[in-house]
């Protein structure tokens, strides 16, 4: 069973990417490739990092027609993935799509829905036509999802308790913003300690820079892993 931490790869190259699989090697973290890298590197990468044994959660947020998400959805899984997202936003229909398409997998990846991207606050939902609080759309969103049979959510530690209320404890909540208590906060703003988020309910944490950053990064994840046991 590997570890609930999946350490952002925030890099623009193989060679980065590959250094801080290696440092982290045998630590049981798991890794998650984003945009930045994967429009870089490409899938051949991602093929690469799963193929060494390690856990991935491709994080590309598909939004999009219903067949062109669940086909790539089906391409993600294809790539030995271990989690994939979506925006709810995109809808019923695509969400439901996408989970047709992976119910006929043997060993289907997890899928998250992204609710409300924490960039955005009331004023900027107004205007794009959202007339509800941030915290009522992600609600209202993470229970479409839900229903539409995503596994979960990516939501900030602000938010953990509400979506539990909301969805029940078994729906699995993954939480970027996290700072251990040693670390830098850098440009983060709503965060919580690895601690803090698991005792609100997060199943998973993401975490780039404390240790990516880390002069050593092997003792930073272990560091973490201790804070995350003290919850
Ligand atoms: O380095 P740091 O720990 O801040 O990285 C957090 C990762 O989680 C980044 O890949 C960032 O894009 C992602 N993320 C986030 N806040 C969100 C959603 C995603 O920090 N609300």
């Amino acid at each position: 069973m590997k570890s609930k931490i999946f350490v952002a790869l925030d890099v623009d190259t193989e060679a980065q990417a590959l250094e801080i699989v290696e440092d982290l090697h045998g630590l049981d973290a798991c890794f998650k490739i984003g945009k930045q890298l994967f429009t870089s590197a490409g899938p051949d990468l991602v093929r690469k990092i799963v193929g060494m044994g390690e856990d991935v959660f491709l994080d590309l947020k598909y939004h999009d027609i219903p067949n062109t998400v669940a086909k790539a959805g089906l391409a993600a899984a294809a790539l030995g993935v271990r989690i994939f997202n979506v925006h709810a936003s995109g809808g019923r229909k695509m969400m439901e799509a996408v989970r047709n398409e992976m119910d006929k997998l043997a060993n289907p990846p997890m899928v998250l829905a992204v609710t409300v991207l924490t960039s955005m606050g009331d004023n900027d939902l107004r205007e794009v036509g959202v007339d509800v609080p941030a915290r009522d759309q992600v609600a209202r969103l993470a229970k479409l999802a839900q229903e539409c049979g995503m596994d979960g959510v990516v939501a900030s530690p602000l938010e953990i308790e509400l979506i539990r209320e909301t969805c029940g404890k078994d729906f699995k909540i993954l939480t970027p913003g996290i700072r251990p208590a040693f670390a830098a906060v850098n440009d983060q703003k709503r965060i919580a300690t690895p601690a803090e988020a698991l005792r609100k309910g997060a199943d998973f944490l993401v975490i780039g820079r404390p240790i990516t950053a880390a002069e050593n990064r092997r003792e930073a994840f272990l560091k973490i892993l201790e804070e995350c046991k003290k919850w």
